[in-house]
Parts: C-alpha cells; sequence; structure tokens
C-alpha cells in the first residue's frame, strides 16, 4: 500500500504564525508536526509516502526529511499548487499510487493510542474504502458519518449544520485503486473544494464503505487552530514527561518495525543530542530490555 501525506494548504486559520511558514513544520512540542502523521503511516505499514505540500514549502519539506532512506522509507514529493482539497491529493498522486491501494493522511492529524498502529496495519488486501470514526463533542467542524446498530454507513457528509451523529471522521483514510478514478468524477463544492467527503460516499453508495470506530483509549487531535495546536502540544508534553516514551518519534518507530538497525539509530541521535531528543534515542538502545 502506498501512502500520501497531505500537507497542502494556507494554514489561514493560523496566520499570522503561517503566512511565512508551513502549518505542519509547526513544533507540536518537541518536534514538527508532520512527524506525527508520519509516524501513523508507519505504524500502518505503509513505507512508500507522497509527501504534497504548497509549491513554496516543498524545500523546507526536504531538508527536513529528505529521501526518507535515514529512516527506512521512500519519500516522494509532489505539490498541491492551490487549496482545493482534499480529495485533489489522488489526482496529484495517480503516478505515485500506479496500481496499488492507498492510506492518505492529513499533515495536521495526529493520533496516539496503544495498539493503533496493529489496529490500522491489517492484513490483505483492501476491497472499497476503509475510514475511522470517532466520537467528538463538536461534529459540525468535521466530516460525519452516522452508522446503524450493526456499523453500516448510514450517512456522511460534510461539516453538516445539524449533524446526524456525532462521529467525527479523522483524516486518515485507506482506499482502493479506484479512489483515483473516482476523484476523477468529484466536482467541486460550495467551498470550491474537492471534498473527501464526496469521495467516501461514492464508495457508501456501492455499499463499500467501511467504518472501524476508533477505541475510547485512542486520542485523535487535528492541530489546525491556536487552540488545538496548544492543546496537541501540552498533550504531548503531559505524556512525554509522565511515561518518559516520546509520541510521533520517527525515529524510534522506523527502528521499533525494523527499518533502521542500531547503528542507522545512533547515527540520527548523534545531532540531536543537545536537544535531548537525541538523548531519547540513544536511551532506546540502552534500554531495549524494556519493550514499551
Ligand atoms: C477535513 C475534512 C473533514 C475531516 C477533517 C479531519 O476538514 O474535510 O471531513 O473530518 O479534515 O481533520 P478540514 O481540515 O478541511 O476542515
Amino acid at each position: 500500500m502506498r501512502g500520501i501525506l497531505l500537507a497542502g494548504g494556507t494554514g489561514t486559520r493560523l496566520w499570522p504564525v503561517t503566512r511565512a511558514i508551513s502549518k505542519q513544520l509547526m513544533p507540536v512540542f518537541d518536534k514538527p508536526m508532520v512527524y506525527y502523521p508520519l509516524c501513523t503511516l508507519v505504524m500502518a505499514g505503509v513505507r512508500e509516502i507522497l509527501i504534497i505540500t504548497t509549491p513554496e514549502d516543498q524545500d523546507q519539506f526536504r531538508r527536513l526529511l529528505g529521501d526518507g532512506a535515514q529512516f527506512g522509507l521512500r519519500l516522494d514529493y509532489a505539490v498541491q499548487p492551490r487549496p482545493e482539497g482534499i480529495a485533489q491529493a489522488f489526482l496529484i498522486g495517480a503516478d505515485f499510487i500506479g496500481a496499488e491501494s492507498v492510506a492518505l493522511i492529513l499533515g495536521d492529524n495526529i493520533f496516539h493510542g496503544v495498539g493503533l498502529g496493529q489496529q490500522l496495519s491489517r492484513p490483505g488486501r483492501l476491497a472499497g474504502a476503509r475510514i475511522l470514526a470517532q466520537e467528538v463533542t463538536d461534529p459540525a467542524a468535521y466530516g460525519v458519518v452516522e452508522l446503524d446498530g450493526t456499523g453500516n454507513v448510514l450517512s456522511i457528509e460534510e461539516k453538516p449544520i445539524r449533524p446526524r451523529s456525532r462521529y467525527a471522521v479523522p483524516g486518515l483514510y485507506f482506499y482502493d485503486n479506484r479512489v483515483v478514478d473516482i476523484a476523477r468524477t468529484v466536482r467541486p463544492s460550495a467551498r470550491r473544494e474537492l471534498e473527501i467527503t464526496a469521495i467516501n460516499d461514492h464508495y457508501r453508495r456501492s455499499g463499500e464503505l467501511f467504518v472501524t470506530v476508533l477505541d475510547r483509549g485512542t486520542v485523535w487531535l487535528d492541530a489546525g487552530t491556536f487552540t488545538s495546536l496548544m492543546q496537541a502540544a501540552e498533550f504531548v508534553r503531559v505524556i512525554e514527561e509522565r511515561d518518559g516514551v516520546k509520541i510521533g518519534c520517527i525515529e524510534e518507530v522506523a527502528w521499533r518495525c525494523g527499518l533502521i538497525s542500531d547503528g542507522q539509530l545512533r547515527r540520527l541521535a548523534e545531532p540531536l543530542t543537545r536537544s535531548g531528543y537525541g538523548e531519547y534515542l540513544l536511551g532506546l538502545l540502552a534500554d531495549r530490555r524494556v519493550e514499551r
């Protein structure tokens, strides 16, 4: 399965902070925001990832993440010239996806939960679409999915004024290869975007939209406003300081997934020791008997 990490957009909900820097490069406590969704994709078993940015921001993402070889990944880059919707990612990424299935994650979505990687990395070939659902207090801010008692999808709507349920749809989606053709049929919405919800509704109408309701222990945050960015940073800080483990640490995830060796992890750690981040990575090598 191929992966797309969508880090485009103008981040206007964070202006003036993000006028000169990509939202997805902003810090969420001790690492850039993009590390978190990158880790989520890797934990879901994805190794080849297309990072879509604005034309202006691409160089900075390359400077941060390079070609991904240092993490045992293959990272490619593409641009989204204008913020014309999430579903456009499949048009931009059509060649990259080729004949594969694809996972799409939004660059400001942060997930954390024990066993989340296992929950996401289902073996076997995906037929149709699989999305997530999480109960929230403000569903109208999101895509909203309505389920019947047996988990069948009754409806899915983008930011409905009167939500039919409290289940928001997080920004992590899994599709079979037909998603590229479906994306070509989507027309811009009232807010002039190609909506991911239109794609999901297409699969729903043919009975091929499957929903995984996230465990109550799973945390899903989006970091797109001043408050949510601060909340995300605070959440990460509290967990990291309390438990002594990092969230969204791509070096650690790559190492635990067996994508890089001990020596490679050590080389990644060395330039990062002054901030304490590298010390943490070196500590993983010293402390390997403690499985977390
Ligand atoms: C987008 C999607 C929405 C989804 C949300 C998750 O919203 O359109 O369906 O629930 O991401 O973060 P947007 O970020 O465009 O407001």
